[in-house]
């Protein structure tokens, strides 16, 4: 790959990976992202969910403060906890990540049609409302983390054609939107066309080299990568409905 294709500078990059077993297929390509980036002179920090025994669960325990003591709504806890620095100190290592990184990637295999219930878990404690991650107009093209980059690299237990706009399970496209634009647009990323790799353990050790090969590549060429183009706010009109309909 041509120097020019890359990162001119050091950039920072925070992978968040999800997955139980280290010599997964996942484990492979964290790992050989991670060391195509450092060596390359990029920042690497990654938050391993399973071996950081992280808490998926989403309550009470995400705080340091409450706002109301005798009934707990999460968004109101959420805003109280921005305004007093009130984020348990799980969760505040992992938005500290958020605003150090330059591009955040999301690890995971596909399960049940989405995230693994961890990294779900992740995403419901660690995006807060309130103005801290989203919030107050911080949304889509002006949120929070406009202007850095977020990919997710997925395996996928079926293989490529049932994953089609005429397959039996649906475009893959679909299955990921909320993720994508759910949860990565919508806290202000510009989301990279997901990193995809169909029936990992169906594939023989050469053909899984040429896949840590090309994820190689690819996050080295994150900032030139394909990102996918989502309306922004002013492209719709006073009840969010898109103006050129
Ligand atoms: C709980 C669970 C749910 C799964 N759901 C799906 C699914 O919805 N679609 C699919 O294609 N594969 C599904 N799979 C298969 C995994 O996606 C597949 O085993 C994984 O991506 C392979 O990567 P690995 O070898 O790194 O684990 C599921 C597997 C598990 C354990």
């Amino acid at each position: 790959m041509s120097i020019s294709t890359q990162w001119k500078s050091p950039v920072r990059i925070f992978i968040v990976h999800a997955h139980p077993e280290p010599n997964s297929f996942n484990g492979a390509l964290t790992r050989a992202g991670q060391a195509a980036l450092s060596g390359a002179g990029h920042e690497v920090v990654v938050s391993d969910l399973y071996a950081m025994g992280f808490n998926p669960v989403s309550d009470r325990r995400n705080f340091t403060t409450a706002s109301d003591a005798s009934y707990y709504h999460q968004q109101s806890e959420e805003a109280n906890a921005a305004a007093h620095n009130g984020f348990s100190p799980d969760i505040q290592a992992e938005m500290d990540k958020l605003f150090w990184c330059d591009a955040l990637i999301l690890q995971f295999p596909l399960w049940w049609f989405g995230l693994p219930a961890i990294l779900k878990g992740w995403v419901d404690r660690v995006f807060a409302s309130g103005g801290r991650i989203y919030g107050g107009g911080k949304w889509y093209d002006r949120g929070v983390f406009a202007g850095k980059l977020a990919m997710c690299s997925v395996t996928i237990g079926g293989p490529p054609p049932i994953y089609s706009s005429g397959g039996l399970n649906g475009p893959i496209a679909e299955i990921l939107f909320p993720i994508n634009h759910g949860m990565l647009y919508f806290v202000g990323f510009t989301v990279i066309e997901p990193f995809l790799v169909h029936a990992p353990a169906r594939i023989g050790h050469s053909e899984r080299q040429e896949w840590l090969v090309r994820y190689r590549e690819r996050v080295l060429g994150l900032v030139r990568a394909p990102t996918i183009a989502y309306p922004k706010l002013a492209d719709f009109d006073d009840t969010y409905v898109l103006k050129s309909i």
